[in-house]
């Protein structure tokens, strides 16, 4: 096995990446490309589909070039991915019939609302999905499209549309497109369209009725470590077995070994995703919280999680860069912040997409508060980074509220770990140690891990347990009154984001 490596596809919300790793889980070789953000009005967010899968290729092609690797030496790959953005695309010609509309729009607040007027609210769907109605998921935004888009809802009524989360639209286009590519979702991207019911593994036909979304559309469910096809040419890995698809939060879950029941993980990209492993039974959460599955390893029972969803952390990094201009790349973030000592009263709650978890209030939109004279760039990069800890916070207290557990630590991956100010302050808010792996590109990870797992590659979850290393641990420092007076004000500050939307 030592001279055949397993590659992930991270189709992340900035990026597709593809990264090579070897039978120790140590990255041999990445490929990265970003593609366009669209932001069409005022809470709309779009990709387009056309210029993922392009990118894909290239990248696959980098990282096989960059080791002077072949599609031969890849004994199988794994997709990861940007979950509930939702892809339409025409059967017959590969065509999306619309961009890609993103996780974060929230352009589908009126048919969520219509929905709920059904009766039961934003909880209507619930005890069978394990997701709130919100703008979020997936199953909406197909229905806007349907509904918005000229001859869209004819076409799919005969048919010819074809929905899936960005797994799904390139496990299509990597096993050949319109000419036989095979439309398959794992279990883990279906359970974020609220269009699966949670516990049967099944999509629920009057869910789908009541979004007006033919089932014909959908993907068909599998687990999320099997083999759904073979590349067939037109993503240079011909041959190879596509043997793994996981959501990117599920996915880090899994490369993080969060296999015991309560072992948790906290990802840090453009939102945040914390997620604590349930085991085999599905159990919904009374404090805001996700019923997700985590994983499921080909015919061995699901494994559930409960999700704390942030939607906005390093995407507000990218905001101060993009919008403002008060950084010229994310990493200055970290400098800047250090020219300041404190956050100097000011406190930054970006509820860009309305709030996710544990509020979920769509009339939510962001602020910045406790602003004087005295506050200044300096200030306002350190509130940013500190919104990603409390954001953070909130999600871990309801964890906690949920299991009637306290968690004692907490491992973390994704981009900004590598700020050692923020992951610090992180521990400090928490009041418990935070733990980086050596191999920080978990997300990437955890789908090979999945599909090497599907071909006998590694042999099961030991492996990854194996593999694991820890790398550092911050241990908390901070006061206990001074860490609740500052989430004190957090919470003040989330208040002032209310009822903003008319
Ligand atoms: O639910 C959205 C999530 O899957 C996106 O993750 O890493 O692309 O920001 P990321």
């Amino acid at each position: 096995m030592s001279d055949t490596y397993v590659m992930a596809i991270d189709q992340g919300t900035t990026s597709s990446r593809a990264i090579i790793f070897d039978h120790a889980g140590q990255i041999v070789s990445t490929g990265q490309k970003e593609h366009e953000q669209i932001f069409p009005q005022a809470g709309w967010v779009e990709h387009d589909a056309t210029e993922i899968w392009t990118n894909v290729r290239e990248v696959v092609g980098q990282a096989l070039g960059r080791a002077s690797l072949q599609n031969t030496d890849i004994a199988a790959v794994g997709i990861t991915n940007q979950r509930e953005t939702a892809v339409v695309w025409d059967r017959r010609t590969g065509e999306p019939v619309y961009h890609a509309i993103v996780w974060q729009d929230t352009r589908t607040q009126k048919i969520c609302d219509e929905l709920a007027a059904l009766g039961g609210g934003a909880e209507r769907y619930k005890a069978k999905v394990g997701l709130p109605l919100a703008t979020y998921f997936s199953g909406p935004k197909v229905r806007w499209i349907l509904d918005n888009v000229e001859g869209a809802r004819e076409k799919a009524e005969a048919g010819h549309l074809a929905f899936g989360n960005t797994d799904a639209w390139l496990l299509w286009n990597m096993t050949g497109g319109p000419d036989g590519g095979v439309h398959v979702t794992d279990v883990t991207n279906a359970s974020r369209t609220m269009l699966m019911d949670v516990a049967s593994l099944t999509w629920d036909e009057e869910i789908a009725a009541e979004m007006k979304i033919p089932m014909s559309m959908l993907p068909e469910i599998r687990s999320s470590s099997e083999v759904y096809g073979q590349g067939r040419g037109r993503g240079l890995l011909a041959g190879v077995p596509i043997a793994g698809i996981l959501g990117d939060q599920q996915a880090a879950t899994f490369g993080q070994a969060c296999f015991e029941v309560g072992n948790a993980k906290n990802t840090y990209g453009t939102g945040n995703f914390m997620l604590i492993n349930t085991g085999t039974e599905p159990v919904p959460s009374k404090n805001g919280l996700l019923t997700t599955v985590a994983y499921k390893i080909g015919d061995q029972d699901a494994v559930y999680a409960l999700e704390g969803s942030i939607a906005v952390t390093g995407s507000l990094v990218q905001w101060l860069r993009d919008n403002l201009g008060i950084i010229s790349s994310a990493p200055e973030i970290e400098a800047l912040a250090a020219t300041v000592e404190d956050n100097g009263g000011a406190y930054f709650v970006p509820a860009f997409s309305g709030l996710f978890a544990p509020y979920w209030r769509s009339d939510a939109r962001g602020a910045l508060v406790g602003l004087t004279r005295y506050v200044n760039r300096g200030h306002i990069a350190r509130a940013a980074l500190e919104a990603t800890a409390f954001q953070t916070r909130e999600v871990l207290d309801a964890m906690n509220a949920d299991s009637g557990v306290d968690l004692t630590e907490l491992k973390v991956d994704g981009g900004m770990v590598a700020n050692e100010a923020l992951m610090q302050f992180q521990a400090d808010i928490l009041g418990v140690p935070v733990i980086r792996p050596k191999v920080a590109e978990t997300t990437a990870l955890g789908a090979a891990y999945a599909a090497g797992i599907a071909v006998g590659y590694w042999s099961g979850e030991q492996d990854v347990i194996d593999n694991w290393a820890e790398d550092k641990r911050w241990e908390p420092s901070m006061d206990t009154d001074e860490r609740d007076r500052q989430y004190r004000l957090w919470k003040k500050a989330v208040t002032r984001t209310f009822d903003w939307v008319d």
